[in-house]
């Protein structure tokens, strides 16, 4: 991977998540990494900081975020995980607090989440439990991190039983955005982030939704100011709904981020992790929820149909493989995610593009059948 450029250039786009004593902003700009240092500097107390990074990351970004923080008079390490989801593991997650003690980290430190959503669920359930929490800042370096997984406060390592069985939530201090890095990320993990940005779409957003209809061109194409303008649309979406219901209360609009997660998380977790991307397997798990919506009669075939659309113009699968685990396998695993309550299914549904509910009324058969008679490719 060559190493990529961060351009000292272009405006800001701020975006505030409310949350009275835990609130704190989302700063989007090119360039932004060679400004992390300043930022970090007036953002939080610590001048000793971890930087928490993957190997694939740490040569190209890395470097750079550990001259800016050197040049503001912060001093930290960086430490380098192995990548992919088999970070977010108990394993992992000891081997980072026996470095924070190694390295005498107190309650003032800090660390820093520079990576895609493994790193920053990973480093994030660290900060909120080490010396029983500390704070912590994201630097997300993919476009689902940057759209998603670096808000809200959601953290956690996965458990074999259930995809992301073992977390806290812990509001980060900051979330520092900077687009260039995406200059370098796989196409696949591109694609596999505008699943998350059209979800924003479906479950809130018509006129968004339209956006990406008409823009996805570029943002395949990764122009600059397309990739900004959905990354600061997403991020406003999931401030507004994670400042009005933080912790997923019972009843709250959080929920509705779980659009195509109930499925997806299932198929994660079947395929032990492996063989599907997260944003790939919510992709496939929002084209399910658009087919139980449609026999339910929530919304039109023309509405499904349109989203599923979309969904194929982005380079996501909206269908399982041949290869997947049995129906009867998949739908096991929907019970062990915490989409369920009380063993009670719980599906988000559109009622219309821009429009979702959540439904607890759906029958295990009901979904069970959706599992088996949607066609595989
Ligand atoms: N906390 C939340 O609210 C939330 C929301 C959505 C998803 N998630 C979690 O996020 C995880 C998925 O995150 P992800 O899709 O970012 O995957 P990821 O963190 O595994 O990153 C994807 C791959 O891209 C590489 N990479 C990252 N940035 C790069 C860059 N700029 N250039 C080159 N390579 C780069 C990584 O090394 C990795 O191999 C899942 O574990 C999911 O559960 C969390
Ligand atoms: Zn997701």
């Amino acid at each position: 991977m060559n190493s990529a450029s961060h351009s000292d250039s272009g405006a800001a786009r701020v975006v505030r998540v409310e949350l009275g004593p835990r609130s704190y902003e989302i700063r989007i700009q090119p360039g932004l990494l060679l400004k992390v240092g300043q930022l970090l500097a007036t953002t939080v107390k610590a001048r000793r900081v971890l930087v928490v990074t993957d190997r694939n990351i740490g040569p190209v970004h890395g470097r750079p975020l550990a001259k800016a923080l050197q040049s503001a008079g912060i001093s930290g390490d960086l430490i380098e995980l192995p990548p992919g989801e088999g970070a977010k593991t108990w394993e992992v997650c000891k081997s980072l607090y026996d470095i924070c003690f190694d390295q005498g980290l107190d309650r003032s430190s800090c660390l820093v989440a520079l990576g895609g959503g493994v790193i920053g669920d990973l480093t994030g359930f660290v900060a909120a439990t080490f010396m029983r929490g500390i704070d912590f800042v994201q630097v997300p370096t993919t476009l689902l991190a940057m759209v998603d997984a670096s808000v809200g406060g959601k953290t956690a390592i996965d458990h074999p039983r259930s995809k992301n069985g073992i977390g806290a939530f812990h509001q980060p201090r900051a979330v520092f955005i900077d687009s260039d890095a995406l200059k370098t990320l796989p196409d696949r993990d591109l694609k596999s982030g505008l699943a998350e940005v059209i979800k924003y779409g479906v479950i809130e957003d018509a006129a968004f939704f339209a956006w990406i209809e008409q823009n996805l061109a570029a943002l395949l194409a990764r122009d600059p100011e397309a990739l900004s303008y959905a990354i600061e649309h997403s991020c406003r979406s999931k401030a507004r709904i994670v400042g009005e219901d933080e912790r997923e209360s019972e009843g709250g609009n959080r929920a509705l981020l779980n659009y195509g997660h109930t499925f997806g998380h299932a198929i994660e977790a079947c395929l032990n992790y492996q063989g599907y991307l997260h944003g790939e397997a919510v992709a496939i798990g929002m084209a399910l929820a658009g087919e139980l919506a449609l026999r339910r009669k929530l919304w039109k075939p023309e509405e499904a149909e349109r989203v599923e659309k979309l969904i194929l113009r982005a380079g996501l699968p909206t269908k399982l493989r041949l290869s997947d685990p049995a129906p009867e396998l998949l739908h096991a695993a929907t019970f062990s995610d915490k989409k369920t309550r009380g063993g009670q299914l719980r599906f988000v549904l559109p009622t219309a593009i821009g429009k979702t509910a959540v439904f607890k009324d759906v029958p295990e058969a009901e979904a069970l059948k959706v599992w088996q008679d949607v066609p595989r490719a």
